[in-house]
């Protein structure tokens, strides 16, 4: 059983989302509900791995105003998530007032708090991008994801999620307790679909990961028991 692998289930049918967790929920612990399996579904996608005894994480990546970020989270902390998900450039406020709003609702009603994870800069982007988008910036994406580390652990937040390329970096600034999630990660010699920034998860683990995220490789693999399986086994070598 891996509690540092979170299988993405980006997925829009509910067979292949069901098929998946039965094959897969005795190696994997955490699972990750994003847009795509909660536009279609809904809460109750949660609900259904919550009852198995399954961890969550909620990735809905939340970029509005402090109150609405902060009431989101306070519902999703009654759906019992064990991680979510908002944008570090939301802002300071955004973050620090949702991070007020877990505390006291997990004092008052006596819910769990779920770990706060900030997005930084998407793995799909790359320098190119980065430039195109932001126009004459100073910062490398890297120095970028650093200064959003910074600003996210400044306002409380558990950790981030962060390509595998910045964990050393992360990690230097940020201490050995701010929690790491990286995504985009491909095993040797695969297709890289969308992500720009991969890396395997061995390295990624290696470089100070504390948990990885898969969706692709294991939901789109022919055996993706045995896809998870052989992640696992690297994961294990590699920590
Ligand atoms: O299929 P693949 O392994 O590329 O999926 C990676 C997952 O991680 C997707 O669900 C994607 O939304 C998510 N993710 C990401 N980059 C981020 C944050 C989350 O790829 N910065």
């Amino acid at each position: 059983m891996s509690e540092r692998l979170i299988v993405a289930l980006d997925s829009n049918d509910i067979n292949k989302i069901k098929m998946l967790v039965d094959r897969l929920q005795n190696v994997v612990k955490y699972f990750k509900v994003g847009a795509i399996p909660f536009t279609c579904f809904g809460p109750e996608i949660i609900r259904f791995l919550k009852e198995r005894g399954l961890k969550v994480m909620l990735d809905l990546k939340y970029h509005d105003i402090p109150n609405t970020v902060a009431r989101a989270c306070e519902g999703a902390m009654e759906l019992g998530v064990d991680m979510l998900t908002m944008h570090t450039s939301g802002g300071f406020m955004m973050m620090e007032e949702t991070v007020k709003a877990v505390s006291i609702v997990s004092d008052v009603k006596k819910l769990p708090k779920p770990k706060l994870l900030g997005i930084t800069t998407l793995t799909s982007i790359d320098e190119a991008y980065f430039k195109d988008l932001f126009g004459d910036v100073k910062r490398t994406i890297e120095e970028q994801v650093v200064f959003l580390a910074r600003l996210a652990q400044s306002a409380g937040l558990d950790g981030v999620v962060a390509s595998p390329q910045e964990i050393e970096s992360i990690r230097k600034y940020c201490g050995k307790d701010f929690l790491i999630v990286t995504p985009g990660i491909r095993t040797e010699g695969e297709m890289i679909d969308d992500q720009a920034r991969t890396m395997t998860p061995a390295r990624a683990i290696k470089a100070g990961a504390d948990f990885i995220v898969v969706g692709r490789p294991i939901i789109a693999a022919k055996d993706p028991l045995n896809a998870a399986k052989n992640i696992i086994k690297e994961i294990e070598n590699a920590g």
